[in-house]
């Protein structure tokens, strides 16, 4: 297999490196609500800054469709890292042209700027051959740190690197290393959790799992769909109809392969996501109008009892709707079962990664992964164009 170039092999000191991060963070009220992506990118800007390098960051923000919009600028980004690099960030009203050229080229040593959103351009997503000049012009050297995009052919990472000598950054390293030796070699029993919404974003990763697996929790939203494919009425609970037939085929091979799965027998139901009036009940005994919104206590049992000899557990999606306090009970319960454990554990998906953020258990894991669809990209074992890119 071919290898991506590495950061500590590129020859940095004294220049321009332009870098690709991922600073596709939640934003409100003008303040970064989730610092997970910055501060996982520290590591490669603090190595550039040893080897007083000029550091010039981009990024993405949202999906501001091509054309300029306030609320998708990366302004109190620059804020935020100044405070964590404790050093002056400059700030860049946009990332290519002659005016971002010039002031690029005034940067001393050690400096950091940060360009504005690159998907004020159009050019970006498209994979554009000259946008990709226009920000290689900023850069004598190339490095991608940008995991969470690695699975987009966007211009940024695909096309710059054709440019300029290049490498990965710490955290693509770390990332790709980490993700593929979990799925190459996991240390057995291997445990998968596996909860959200939409089972049609993680089929491919599913099945690749059922390679590897020993046991798979499914939970959260994705368990109702698989409750209804097994004739349970699941009322008003969000479920992927369209799944049925996939749910189905998994749970047919996880039987002929030995495969345990585990599937909720409680839940956590409510009229609504905003009611606060819940009630648990079994699977099989819901209400006209109720909907199953957390998995329940006995089924978080049973996770913790799978879990016990665990030597590698994975968790992806949330087990029950936790932007709201009163469906967080069963993942802030399996999130601390899987952080007293042994196992090598990674946390894989942006909304996981957010929910574990949000609890303050970022440091109690083996790894959690700043990438969501590229995180299941990888898993699902597809080559990521940006890892191909970096491979050249
Ligand atoms: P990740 O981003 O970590 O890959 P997903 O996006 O697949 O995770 O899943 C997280 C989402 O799933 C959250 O928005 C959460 O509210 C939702 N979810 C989980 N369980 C349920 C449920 N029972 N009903 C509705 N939504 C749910
Ligand atoms: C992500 O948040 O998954 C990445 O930043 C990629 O964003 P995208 O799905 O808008 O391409
Ligand atoms: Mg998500």
């Amino acid at each position: 297999m071919t290898q991506m170039k590495k950061l500590e092999d590129l020859i940095v000191r004294d220049k321009r490196v332009l870098v690709r991060v991922d600073f596709n963070v939640p934003i409100h009220n003008g303040r970064v609500t989730d610092e997970l992506r910055i501060e996982a990118a520290l590591p490669t800007i603090q190595y550039l800054l040893s080897q007083r390098a000029k550091v010039i960051l981009a990024s993405h923000l949202g999906r501001p469709d091509g054309k300029p919009d306030q609320k998708y600028s990366l302004e109190p980004v620059a804020v935020l890292l100044s405070k964590l690099l404790k050093r002056e960030v400059l700030f860049l009203h946009d990332c290519v042209g002659e005016d971002i050229e010039e002031k690029v080229m005034q940067m001393r040593s050690g400096q950091v700027a940060l360009l504005e959103n690159l998907r004020y351009h159009a050019e970006e997503e498209a994979g554009d051959a000259t946008f990709a000049r226009g920000l290689a012009n900023l850069g004598e050297v190339y490095v991608d740190d940008a995991f969470a995009v690695a699975h987009r052919a966007h211009a940024s990472v695909v096309g710059v690197p054709k440019l300029l000598p290049h490498a990965a950054g710490k955290l693509l390293q770390a990332e790709v290393s980490t993700l593929t030796g979990l799925m190459a070699a996991p240390k057995k029993p291997f445990v998968a959790i596996i909860g959200g919404a939409k089972i049609s974003d993680k089929i491919e990763f599913m099945k690749n799992l059922m390679k590897k697996a020993d046991t798979i929790v499914i939970s959260g939203a994705m368990a109702n769909t698989f409750l209804a494919a097994q004739g349970h009425n699941m009322r008003e609970s969000v479920l992927d109809k369209k799944g049925f037939a996939v749910a189905r085929e998994i749970l047919a091979t996880a039987q002929r392969k030995n495969i345990e799965v585990i599937l909720p027998v409680d839940v956590v139901v409510a009229s609504s996501p905003s009611s606060k009036r819940t009630r648990t009940v079994t699977v099989g005994q819901l209400d006209d109008g109720d909907m199953a919104l957390d998995i329940g206590p006995a089924s978080t049992t049973n996770i913790h009892v799978a879990l016990q000899d665990a030597q590698t557990i994975f968790w992806n999606g949330t087990l029950g709707y936790t932007e709201e306090e009163a469906f967080r009970t069963a993942s802030t319960a399996v999130a601390k079962t899987i952080a007293s454990s042994k196992a090598l554990s990674v946390i894989g998906g942006g909304d996981t990664a957010g929910f574990i953020d949000s609890i303050g258990m970022n440091s109690k894991f083996g790894f959690v992964s700043t990438g969501g669809g590229a995180a299941l990209e990888l898993l699902s074992g597809k080559k990521l164009p940006a890892v191909v890119a970096l491979s050249r």
